[in-house]
């Protein structure tokens, strides 16, 4: 069984961050979503692993590398251009060979991970197997209409409701695939679409299993899907401080402070996490915050936020449902003109009290 973690595409929705950065290397509860993935696929015991990547490649190989740091071996697929999740796989075919392949999407977080996933197809050998999470927005996905256990039939992003099974990005393919990627044609939004790949395999009268996600999942597409993969990662940490906490802090409930870390005169709520070398200091974190590496915090108050590496927040209380991206500065104004200071990059979103 090898894997195939797709890690191009454009990332629009989440703009300015992916202005400069691959989506997929987001850190959620300091972590890149794309490592949550890579660690999973590692637990499921597969070792081959092919990532598709696209105009973002130079950064996601400087992060992932060849793979050890994982336990994997890992081959880069090169993406011309975003032309679908069916042409990642098209253009994957030697790097697969005839062999099974879990197709992972790079955005994805899954909190149970994928080795359930890949035992029930080892179990049932489907030809497909396709996972569903009933979700209150099914046009944002690709969704299933099912008859009694059969699939008979997937729509992506479908215009009229006609199901609210949203199809997981993690799915498992034979063989078989393959023929269908090249048998299908580019969708009104000129991709070519896993969705209608399967249905073809479904039409030609194979097996496509569908089963139900017992544990947590979120396709990170959104800001508030990443605010929200990040409370449930962070939840899953176990307490851990490896760097220092001075005699006038407390840390209560679930708290990582990492390696270099400095914490002063401060009080954090856990779920929460401080990166490495990062200092915080007069302030009042979590819940629900993670703090990435190099940033110093002071005299401020954050909640509910994702702080990627190296920023600087001082005298700024109120933080919430924020994402900052890398290196940026938030200070309380102390010169005049007194007023909001702004230098801000495009597509950014700012709410002001
Ligand atoms: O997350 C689940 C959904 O993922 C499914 O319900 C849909 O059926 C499926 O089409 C997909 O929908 P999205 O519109 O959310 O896919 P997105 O364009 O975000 O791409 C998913 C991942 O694959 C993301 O990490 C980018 C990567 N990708 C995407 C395309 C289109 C590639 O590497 N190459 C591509 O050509």
């Amino acid at each position: 069984m090898k894997a195939l973690v797709l890690s191009g595409g454009a990332g629009s929705r989440l703009r300015p961050i992916t202005h400069t950065s691959a989506k997929q290397l987001i850190p959620v509860a300091n972590k890149p979503i794309l490592f949550h993935g890579l660690e999973s696929i590692r637990d499921a015991g597969i070792r081959e692993v092919g990532i598709v990547v696209g105009h973002t490649a130079p950064e996601v190989q400087d992060a992932v590398g060849d793979g050890t740091a994982f336990g994997l071996s890992v081959t880069y697929i090169p993406q011309e251009a975003p032309l679908g999740l069916a042409h990642a796989v098209l253009i994957s075919r030697e790097f697969l060979g005839d062999e099974p392949f879990v197709m992972y999407l790079g955005d994805n977080v899954l909190l149970e991970g994928v080795a359930r996933f890949v035992e029930r197809f080892e179990r049932h050998r489907p030809t497909a197997q396709i996972f569903l999470a009933r979700v209150p927005e099914p046009e944002r996905f690709g969704v299933a209409v099912l008859e009694g256990d059969r699939v008979v039939r997937l729509v992506e992003k479908p215009a009229e409701h006609i199901s609210d099974l949203a199809l997981v990005g993690v799915y498992l393919f034979d063989a078989a695939v393959h023929e269908a990627v090249r048998a299908i044609r580019p969708s009104w939004r000129d991709e070519l679409e896993i969705t209608d790949a399967i249905q073809h395999l479904i039409d030609a009268g194979l097996t496509v299993r569908a089963e139900m996600v017992e544990g947590w999942w979120k396709d990170t597409g959104r800001p508030e899907d990443l605010l929200e993969a990040n409370r449930m990662m962070l939840s899953t940490l176990a307490s851990r401080v490896d760097g220092e906490v001075d005699g006038e802090s407390r840390l209560v409930g679930r708290v990582v402070v990492e390696r270099g870390a400095k914490v002063i005169r401060s009080s954090i709520r856990g779920p929460a996490i401080v990166g490495p070398d990062s200092v915080v200091e007069g302030s009042m974190i979590g819940p629900h915050t993670s703090i990435y590496h190099g940033c110093r915090v002071q005299g401020s108050e954050i909640r509910d936020s994702i702080v990627m590496e190296d920023c600087v927040i001082e005298g700024v209380h109120g933080l919430s449902g924020t994402i900052l991206g890398r290196a940026v500065h938030v200070r309380r104004s102390t010169t005049p003109p007194v007023g909001h200071h702004l230098v801000v990059g495009d597509q950014s979103h700012i709410e002001l009290l």
